[in-house]
């Protein structure tokens, strides 16, 4: 409970009855916070890395249920080779850390996006502590890695029209539900808030499905300077939200 207890400064106002159950996180910004202080821009990646750490914790203290935070784009392969090289290097770290610590912290950690396209050495490494923490009962991050929101969404088309082709449903029988059922969110329910620090104002491919019905929080706080008293200002601004889900 280490920031819990320390940082009391908008927490007070912080509606704990009211929390939302899922935050999901846009990590950007490494890159020009790097810039500005005339760093590579790999340096930014290994600040925001830090961050991570310290939000995850933040949120597994103060009771969230469900973090979900976005790593790496299927569109981020674009990036120079040593950029890409030194972000899969960052994740492979914080993987390794966590198998010490999934357990200790009551983690359950899983990623999200196509898998193929990683190192072998990474995708097993992912496989094995998503085993590791599948039982725990504690915060359940994940990591949105090789993440598109269009390229999820054609997965569960092509799942759902082999059922089809192999007479296991009727085209008529297709449902939202179904299609909920067959994204990588399958066991987790619609986050209430997305965040995005770095000023941008877009979803930038993230979970285009499950935002339906989201709250979003811009900040132009870059991620490596996002604080947990960030978070907070970004639960404050949602619990004053009305939600209507198109209701009155
Ligand atoms: C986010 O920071 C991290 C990844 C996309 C992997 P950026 O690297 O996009 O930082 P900016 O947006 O260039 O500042
Ligand atoms: C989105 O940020 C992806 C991640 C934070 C992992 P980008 O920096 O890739 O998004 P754009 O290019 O600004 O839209
Ligand atoms: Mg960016």
């Amino acid at each position: 409970m280490s920031w819990f207890k320390k940082k009391k400064v908008t927490l007070e106002k912080v509606d704990m009855s009211n929390l939302p159950s899922h935050i999901a996180i846009i990590m950007d910004g490494n890159g020009r916070w790097a810039k500005k202080r005339g760093l590579p821009r790999t340096a930014g990646h290994k600040v925001g890395s830090e961050t991570f750490r310290t939000i995850a914790t933040y949120c597994n203290d103060i009771g969230i249920k469900y973090l979900t935070v976005y790593a790496f784009s299927t569109e981020n392969w674009k990036r120079p080779q040593d950029e890409v090289d030194a972000i899969m290097n960052l994740l492979e770290e914080y993987i390794l850390e966590a198998f010490e610590k999934v357990r200790k912290d009551n983690i359950k950690l899983t990623f999200w996006g196509d898998r193929t396209r990683l190192s072998p050495k990474l995708q097993q490494m992912m496989n094995e502590v998503e085993e590791k923490s599948r039982d725990m009962t504690g915060i359940h991050v994940n990591v949105c890695l090789n993440y598109g929101g269009r390229d999820e969404i054609a997965r569960a088309t092509k799942e759902i029209a082999t059922a089809v082709k192999n007479g296991e449903i009727s085209v008529d029988e297709i449902t939202e539900q179904m299609i909920s059922d067959s994204i990588y969110s399958k066991d987790v329910p619609d986050p209430e808030l997305i965040i995005r620090p770095s000023g941008e104002i877009r979803t930038s491919n993230f979970l285009l499905w499950q935002s339906a019905y989201s709250e979003y929080y811009f900040t132009d706080v870059l991620w490596p300077d996002f604080k947990p008293i960030e978070l907070d200002r970004a639960i404050l601004a949602y619990q004053n939200r009305s939600r209507r889900f198109g209701g009155v």
